[in-house]
């Protein structure tokens, strides 16, 4: 998550599911921005393949038209990787909850809603990733309350990490009230991922340093590398995982992959530790 569009919310989580599904984890991806570009990537276009009550507002809306989350998973083309798909009705959902909340307050809190939709299948899989909107609404703040770890995606840009400051602020404050409510807001993990890192552009390295000295261990080690691997991938709708390394310079392609390697195995030992299986 971050609120900031093109920090690399959706390549990160592509690339995540992906290395997770090909390392034998059950996974499943949820794309929870009404722009579904994480969708996309995995062949569904919005528009035309995702019909109505398919995405994961059919499972977390309050009226009756509500309908169980094992109906709207879908396959991808990756063994061990099932798809939420997302498109533009997810937007219902940031109208319906302040209607609800107004209603039935107390009744159908929205924060427990992804939770007790996703408790129907969580046997199913091993790790449940999802691809939050570039904004703090109420879907955001739903997939927050679901959530065992949050990874905030920032490219180390001043403006942009300007912006991820305002997010964290209003994230924090909006959190309290959820805590206050009885919501769940506690992580076995948070982490800030450096992504669309240039190493020899100086004031990024400055904001990578400034990043570590404010968030220390928080930031992950590795950063995400910009490759023209990962970006002309994403023109074709597919990830590096998917793409030959033919198509591309081999010093490009494989810098490329072993940062994404260091990436996906930094987080996958945070989750076997989240699991005692360190
Ligand atoms: N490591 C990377 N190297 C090069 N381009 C990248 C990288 N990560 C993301 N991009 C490109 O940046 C753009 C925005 O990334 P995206 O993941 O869609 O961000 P968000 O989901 O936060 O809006 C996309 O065109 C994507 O292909
Ligand atoms: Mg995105």
């Amino acid at each position: 998550m971050n609120f900031k569009g093109g920090s690399g919310k959706t390549t990160t989580t592509a690339h995540l599911a992906q290395h997770l599904a090909l390392h034998g984890y059950r996974t499943l991806a949820i794309d929870l921005d009404p722009q579904a570009s994480l969708s996309a990537l995995h062949g569904y276009q919005p528009e035309f393949d995702v019909g109505e009550n398919q995405t994961l507002y059919g499972a977390i809306r309050y009226d009756d038209q509500k309908r169980p989350i094992s109906e709207i998973i879908q396959q991808t083309y990756f063994p061990n990787l099932d798809l939420i798909p997302g498109n533009i009705e997810l937007m219902e959902y940031e109208h319906d909850t302040p209607k609800a909340l107004a209603d039935n307050p107390g009744q159908g809190l929205f924060f427990t809603r992804l939770d007790s939709a996703l408790s129907e299948v969580q046997d199913r899989y091993d790790v449940i990733v999802v691809d939050c909107p570039p904004q703090l609404g109420f879907l955001t703040m739903t997939a927050m309350c679901a959530a065992t770890a949050v990874l905030v995606t920032v490219h180390p840009q001043m403006l942009d990490v300007m912006s991820m400051c305002q997010f964290l602020i209003m994230t924090s404050e909006l959190l309290e009230v959820v805590a206050n409510a009885g919501g769940n807001t506690g992580y076995d993990w948070m982490r800030y991922l450096v992504t669309r890192y240039e190493p020899g552009d100086g004031p990024q390295n400055q904001m990578v340093s400034f990043m570590r000295s404010m968030f220390e261990e928080h930031v992950l080690n590795y950063p995400m590398l910009k490759s023209t691997a990962i970006s002309d991938a994403g023109l074709t709708k597919q990830t590096l995982y998917e793409v030959g390394r033919e198509n591309f310079s081999r010093s490009t392609y494989d810098r490329a992959m072993e940062a994404l390697n260091n990436v996906n195995g930094e987080i996958e030992s945070l989750i076997k530790q989240a699991w005692g299986r360190a």
